[in-house]
């Protein structure tokens, strides 16, 4: 088990291979969602353990509506699932629980659920962020819209990183996306613009604690400049 410091408050998870992780077992891709959200909790709960201060996943993008009716139910209704969990079990975890993104096009049944679960989640040593109906380009769009509603004429880099819906997290320093394919896929694009990445070809049901620990292991050894340049790596002034 590895334990992180402040250099590693956030890490966001792509949970990719759910569909994959069903179909090599011959199961439905629901079965695959329904491991998936298991995995989720887990990972979570491993991640507070070891001293993450916010965990962000991408659990429905914005693209997602697109798939067959019965996955994005299930999908819904896992989340419906773990909402009634966490009412439940609230008093055993010091978590802020928000979701991130278009809660609009929802059930009112879960618009409603997550509207108990954030308003009686104000922990301070876990954030979680679920990015539902969550789209990196719709997420800029709504900022810059909020923007102008308030009468803004041009906006600053400033302006829209306050007006993001993780307007109160640090950027995501580490980025973890299972199941072998290595793009963002509209995911915290605009938070992400010095992210480390992680990319694993375990599926995401599959993912263990140790998976984790060796993504961690990754972003320590990695030397993150910021666009700058390591004291140690300036150029010695030339003598003449
Ligand atoms: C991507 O895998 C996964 C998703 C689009 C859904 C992720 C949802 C969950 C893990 C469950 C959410 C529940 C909670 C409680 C957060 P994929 O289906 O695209 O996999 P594939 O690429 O193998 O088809």
């Amino acid at each position: 088990m590895v334990i992180v410091d402040e250099k590693l408050k956030h890490i966001a998870f792509i949970m990719d291979g759910n569909g994959r992780w069903a179909i090599n077992r011959g199961l439905s891709r629901e079965a695959g969602h329904t491991q998936g959200a298991k995995t989720f909790e887990r990972v979570v709960k491993y991640c507070g353990d070891i001293g993450v201060k916010c965990v962000t996943v991408y659990a429905f993008s914005t693209e997602n509506w697109s798939r067959p009716k019965s996955e994005v139910d299930r999908i819904m209704l896992l989340l419906e699932r773990y909402l009634d969990r966490m009412m439940k079990r609230m008093d055993e975890y010091d978590v802020c629980v928000r979701f991130i993104g278009d809660k609009q096009p929802l059930s009112d049944t879960l618009k409603k659920k997550i509207q108990r679960v954030e308003e009686s989640s104000g922990g301070k040593t876990l954030r979680l962020n679920i990015a539902l109906n969550y789209g990196g380009r719709a997420e800029i769009v709504h900022a810059v819209n909020t923007l102008i509603s308030r009468g803004t004429c041009s906006v600053t880099e400033e302006m829209i990183s306050e007006n993001l819906y993780t307007a109160d997290c640090p950027p995501p320093d580490l980025i973890v996306r299972t199941a072998g394919e290595q793009r963002l896929s509209n995911f915290l694009m605009w938070q992400s613009a010095y992210s480390e990445f992680y990319f694993t070809d375990t599926l995401w049901p599959d993912l263990k604690e140790e998976d984790i620990d060796l993504a961690v292991e990754s972003f320590y050894k990695r030397t993150r400049r910021f666009g700058g340049v390591l004291k140690s790596e300036a150029v010695p002034k030339s003598p003449h």
